[in-house]
């Protein structure tokens, strides 16, 4: 695995492996790592000739500089993980060199109402972070294909509506949540739990998974479910944002015609901020 943080020689790298003709299969990432990461590693590893992962912090998808300092960044233990796979190349650049105009000169990329509902509407400014970031990514490296966690649901949607939107015929590949014993879906986020807080942490998941059996059980009063899980997680302990019952392909309330829905949370127990969903 090479590591490399400077743009160009990664950019030649990349081009260098479509030259001889080889696939890529790209995992972007803001590092420290958990197994959720490795399974889309393992995937990418499975799907094409090269694998790139990167690991960039990136300033433009955080709305509270505070959450951006406390970020968790652990570059050497992630690779040490990443070293038992057959990685091609770890691209991990420095701020000012991925953005050399300057942060608050970045042109935005802005993909519509998908990113101004829910996490849109927690965190303005969020997609239009990750839009970017994604984009610059994508155009340096030129994957085939790209894989992504389920767990940021509405992200995976972005990602797909950018490759849409600009025509990159890049591949989107989405993979299930990876989830502790308890289920607890895994995220970088949760290193900064308490121990009180971790064990409380999992009433998220047990939330989604009661709307979940409700709706299976024929209960169809949306309202009342959500209110209901609300309810809950600030009896647990957590300053609930949403919990919401939406159509899987629009992320928007579900109208007569629906077929799928995905239920979604978001909630912080402290200064944590933790979200999760679960498909039906
Ligand atoms: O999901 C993440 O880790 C980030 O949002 C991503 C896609 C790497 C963009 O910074």
């Amino acid at each position: 695995m090479q590591v490399i943080s400077d743009i160009q020689q990664s950019q030649l790298l990349c081009q260098q492996y479509h030259n001889s003709g080889e696939s890529i299969a790209f995992v972007p990432t803001m590092g420290c790592l958990h197994d959720g990461h490795l399974s889309l590693v393992e995937k990418a590893q499975s799907l094409a000739d090269r694998v790139v992962v990167s690991i960039f912090v990136n300033p433009l998808q955080f709305n509270d500089p505070d959450d951006l300092s406390a970020y968790p960044r652990t570059i050497e233990s992630d690779i040490s993980k990443l070293s038992s796979f057959d990685i091609d190349m770890l691209f991990c650049p420095e701020v000012g060199a991925f953005y050399p105009e300057g942060e608050k000169e970045v042109e935005k990329i802005d993909l519509g109402e998908i990113t101004t509902i829910l996490e849109g509407e927690q965190r303005p400014g969020h997609f239009a972070g990750v839009a970017t970031v994604v984009k610059r990514l994508f155009d340096l490296v030129q994957p085939d294909i790209a894989v992504f966690g389920e767990k940021d649901f509405q992200q995976l949607m972005v990602i797909k509506k950018l490759v849409s939107d600009f025509s990159l015929g890049i591949e989107i590949i989405g993979m299930p949540t990876f989830r502790e014993p308890d289920g607890l879906a895994m995220s970088s986020r949760n290193i900064r739990l308490s121990e009180e807080q971790r064990q409380a942490a999992t009433e998220i998941y047990r939330q989604l998974e009661r709307i979940k059996n409700e709706l299976h059980a024929g209960n169809s009063n949306f309202l009342e479910l959500e209110q209901a899980a609300n309810q809950r997680l600030a009896e647990a302990g957590f300053s609930p944002e949403y919990v919401v019952i939406r159509d899987t392909k629009t992320l928007l309330e579900p109208q007569s015609a629906t077929s799928e829905l995905v239920v979604l949370a978001a909630a912080s127990l402290g200064e944590i901020r933790l979200i999760d969903n679960i498909l039906l």
